[in-house]
């Protein structure tokens, strides 16, 4: 059973049933978001193991009957000593995420959302994506016998996720436009046609599943919160939902230090950075995005006050980096780390590099980059890397392993 949690307005506070499914303020069509009673203070959940749901309790699902699982979280927290030998940093972390089931931190959110919508009896799924969101819900609604709708970017999504939105069965309707269009067309969906069940980072139970990668970081690094955490920032659903995590752990007493959140975005998709860098209140969207990190290809970011917010309240700060930046980034990971992510989860070792650079991170804090997916999803980048090096091998020919052994 779930602690005793309600529905919130993020900017009035106004209160809501739990079971409430429109996600907007009736008073200022402000977000909503989850509240626990965090009261409790006996954590029964120590001895799990890792995963999304070791936290069940302060996961807002009342009947078990309703947990849908691919088995998500758990991933690992590598500890990144080439890379941050590079970087003159010793403790450099990164929480991979295209560990999950699906190749994307989403699954976290998915598993939350997906039980939440078999529990309010929902039978059609729907979502706009830059392609892991669709990816992500394509399965869980496969596992769950429920209708999936993605709407998508037309032809700006990467293969991978494609694929798998295919494979999955999910029914795709591909926009005009970039994702803002696609995510237009949800909202005015699901607003005239209540069956349709929104999935997007606008549904505050997803965000309750992705808040768990915080809780999963303090836990691998034994009861302490990172002194900085570095992520991609797209919508901007993930950087408040660990936010909230981490602001949980602390009220519950599990972690005593705060993290700051430094958000990542491409340089010619960047709302939210200049934003933070103008010190202003509100974003203005940008129209015509443009990155080589398709996923977070986003100029009119959901999610845009509550990020605003995590990063000041963490007294953190946003940055940009360049494609050429992302690329080098994400071939560092995989070449002295063996980590491979596609080119938006790069975007964070890529921001480390910068924030460095500017003193904005001290070399001595401890710091966790989250990667958000894995690389395989998009194989373009491909084109962007010299043709590999290759030589035939004829074993009938005596003398051969000499010639490999003069190749090396
Ligand atoms: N990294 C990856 C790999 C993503 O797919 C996304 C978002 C983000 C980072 C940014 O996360 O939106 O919570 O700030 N992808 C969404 C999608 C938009 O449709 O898959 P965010």
């Amino acid at each position: 059973m779930p602690w005793r949690y309600s529905l919130r307005c993020f900017n009035c506070n106004t209160e809501y049933p739990a079971n409430r499914t429109d996600y907007a303020c009736g008073k200022c069509g402000g977000l909503l978001e989850v509240r626990f009673d965090l009261s409790s203070k006996r954590i029964p959940w120590k001895n799990r193991p890792l995963a999304v749901w070791k936290y069940r309790e302060i996961l807002p699902i009342d009947d078990d009957r309703f947990i849908t699982s691919l088995y998500e979280g758990g991933t690992g927290l590598h500890h990144c000593q080439r890379l941050g030998r590079e970087l003159g940093l010793k403790k450099l972390y990164v929480k991979n995420e295209g560990e999950n089931p699906t190749g994307s931190f989403k699954d976290r959110g998915m598993t939350v959302a997906i039980s939440k919508a078999l529990e309010l009896r929902k039978r059609r799924m729907v979502c706009a994506s830059t392609g892991n969101t669709a990816a992500s819900l394509a399965a869980y609604s496969a596992k769950s016998g429920l209708q999936c709708l993605v709407f998508v970017p037309a032809g700006k999504v990467a293969a991978g996720k494609m694929l798998q939105v295919t494979i999955h069965g999910a029914r795709i309707f591909q926009v005009k436009g970039d994702f803002d269009q696609a995510m237009k067309a949800v909202t005015e969906l699901t607003s005239h046609r209540k069956e349709f069940y929104p999935m997007n980072s606008l549904n505050p139970f997803r965000l309750e599943g992705q808040k768990t990668l915080a809780y999963e970081i303090c836990d691998q690094i034994k009861g302490n919160a990172p002194d900085i955490l570095v992520l991609p920032v797209g919508n901007g659903g993930n950087i408040s939902a660990i936010w909230k995590g981490f602001n949980e752990f602390h009220e519950l007493g599990i972690v005593s230090n705060k993290t700051r959140m430094m958000g990542i975005q491409a340089e010619k998709a960047a709302p939210i950075a200049s934003a933070v860098k103008k010190k202003l209140d509100r974003i203005t969207p940008i129209t015509d995005p443009q990155t080589v990190a398709t996923a977070i290809r986003i100029g009119s970011p959901v999610n845009w006050t509550k990020v605003l917010r995590a990063i000041k309240e963490s007294k953190g700060t946003a940055d940009t980096v360049s494609d050429k930046q992302i690329l080098q980034a994400q071939k560092s990971l995989a070449a002295k780390e063996g980590i491979f992510v596609e080119p938006a989860s790069a975007a964070s070792i890529a921001g480390l590099s910068k924030l460095l650079e500017s003193g904005v991170i001290d070399r001595s804090e401890l710091v966790v980059c989250v990667t958000t997916g894995h690389g395989l999803k998009d194989t373009s980048v491909a084109d962007y890397l010299p043709r590999p090096e290759s030589y035939n091998v004829k074993i009938t020919e005596p003398g051969w392993i000499e010639r490999l052994e003069r190749a090396l």
